[in-house]
């Protein structure tokens, strides 16, 4: 689990509220600078203070007390800031702030503040705010640089013209899910590219025009994608799948999808949770299906969100004819699959020139228990495969290969939970497979790698590698069949 936050970030609306900052020194002045952005009328309670605060007297934009603080001055007041440049002194008005119930901030005292302030990219009235709490105050800059070059300076026009447009919007369009439709159109569209042109004639038509084909654009109907999720980490979703995501009502989720990936979706979009966990609940596959086409004919955008890529022994294709059948429209947005993510991973190429021209993917499970390969053409010396659902069945897959031929050396990688927290990479040879699935534990889902070795492309064998060898002296070799709690589904 992930740690807790400390700090909840909320946005505090400081419109003519009364807001102290302690301290005529520099660090009294960034603090007023940050709140010259707001419309708080601002005081600043210091004997003595810079030209520049000065000269914001001068001109109105805040007052000065030159009294000693006194705890009075703290009735009714938003948010103090405190910097006077004595310790004691602002520990004395943080804690009288806390009496008082005044949020304060301590300048650069976490430990006396009851709120920190943000590193902030201001595009009003959009703001992001970034906070690391404390802990490494140089990539909240970092990321606010990022924000900075890719939000462009007028980004703030583009959520004024929306707001601008809100009402008539939503009065032409009163059903919710449809107007969302509609702005997620105009705001990613060419009405976008048109405001931030500053070209707002044109800005206009736009809408006119989309507005006045809302059911021509289909907006009324629902859809399904179908989203590869990739292998686990939340980096290797590609953009469409994150568009995607974001656009749903609906979320249909397998099993193997790493949670934080939901974390990207829309809060309020509904989850519905259809994985197969080994022994678990499971739910059949008509039954996926027929939810899907339900979501959709109820005029939902769905995310149908599979492990991986969907096509790769993920029974996507029965879930797309299904929808096609009954005329739903339908997308498939592929997503780095398991074999490929868990290889380069750990820097081990797949293909070789001239040594290894050629790759495959099997599945190590079938509905029928024994998988049905061909093991003659596996235990190649050429071939190079990557085994899926292949943990059960290690044992057997082992003994098949060594009869149709393979050599007892022929190199084994394993990754269970590839690029995932808890990622694990062994390698091995085939005639200690089964040992070594045994003997560490390893319960998947997980890639089995037959015949590719980091050698044969000059590479050394990654650090975080774990060889395993089968001891020579050893009592009875469990040759036996993997606990079944360690048994990986087959969808
Ligand atoms: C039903 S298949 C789905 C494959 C998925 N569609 C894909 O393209 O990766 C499930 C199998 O994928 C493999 N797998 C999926 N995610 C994995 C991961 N993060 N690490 C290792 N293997 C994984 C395992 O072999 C698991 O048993």
């Amino acid at each position: 689990m992930s740690k807790p936050m400390r700090y909840f970030p909320i946005f505090a609306d400081l419109a003519d509220a009364d807001v102290l900052v302690v301290g005529g020194g520099e660090q009294a002045l960034q603090k007023v600078r940050l709140l010259l952005k707001t419309r708080a009328q601002i005081t600043v309670n210091a004997a003595e203070v810079g030209d520049e605060l000065q000269a914001l007297a001068d001109q109105g934009r805040l007052s000065i007390d030159r009294a000693p603080f006194s705890p009075a001055v703290l009735q009714g007041l938003r948010l103090a800031y405190v910097a006077s440049g004595d310790a004691a002194h602002d520990a004395r008005i943080a804690q009288a702030a806390r009496d008082h119930g005044v949020p304060v901030n301590v300048v650069d005292r976490p430990e006396l503040s009851t709120f920190i302030t943000p590193a902030i990219v201001d595009r009003a009235p959009i703001t992001v705010a970034i906070g690391t709490e404390g802990a490494a105050p140089i990539l909240a800059r970092e990321i606010k640089t990022r924000l900075e070059s890719w939000l462009p300076a007028n980004f703030g026009a583009l959520a004024l013209r929306a707001q601008g447009l809100r009402e008539s919007i939503a009065a032409r369009v009163p059903d919710q899910r449809l107007r969302r439709r509609v702005w997620e159109r105009l705001l990613a569209g060419p009405f976008r590219r048109a405001v931030l042109a500053d070209k707002q004639q044109e800005a206009d038509s736009i809408v006119a025009t989309e507005l006045a084909h809302i059911d021509g654009a289909g907006l009324r109907k629902g859809r399904v994608a179908l989203i590869g999720a990739g292998p686990g980490d939340p980096d290797l979703l590609t953009l469409k799948a994150l568009q995607r995501l974001q656009e749903a009502d609906v979320l249909v989720v397998d099993r193997l999808v790493n949670p934080k990936i939901l974390d990207y979706a829309r809060r309020d979009a509904e989850r519905i949770y259809v994985g197969k966990a080994p022994r678990g609940k499971a739910t059949s596959q008509a039954e996926i299906n027929r939810i899907l086409v339900r979501e959709a004919s109820a005029g939902k955008v769905v995310a149908r969100l599979k492990g991986g890529d969907p096509f790769v022994f993920g029974r996507a294709a029965e879930e797309l004819a299904t929808l096609e059948a009954a005329g739903i429209a339908t997308e498939v947005v592929p997503g780095v699959t398991a074999a490929h993510a868990c290889a380069a991973r750990i820097s081990l190429p797949i293909t070789l020139r001239e040594k290894v021209r050629q790759f495959s993917v099997v599945t190590g499970t079938t509905a029928e228990g024994e998988p049905d390969l061909d093991w003659m053409a596996l235990s190649n010396p050429h071939a190079a495969f990557a085994v899926y659902m292949g943990v059960a069945n290690a044992p057997l897959i082992r003994a098949r290969l060594l009869a149709a031929g393979a050599s007892a050396e022929t190199p084994v990688v394993i990754v269970e939970n590839g690029t995932l927290p808890d990622e694990r990479v062994l390698a091995t040879r085939l005639a200690d497979l089964t040992d070594c699935m045994v003997e560490r534990a390893v319960k998947g889902p997980a890639v089995l790698y037959f015949g590719l070795d980091w050698s044969d492309a000059g590479l050394a064998r990654p650090e975080a590698v774990e060889t395993y060898v089968r001891p020579r002296v050893r009592k009875a070799s469990p040759q036996s069949s993997i606990a079944a709690s360690n048994v990986e589904i087959e969808l």
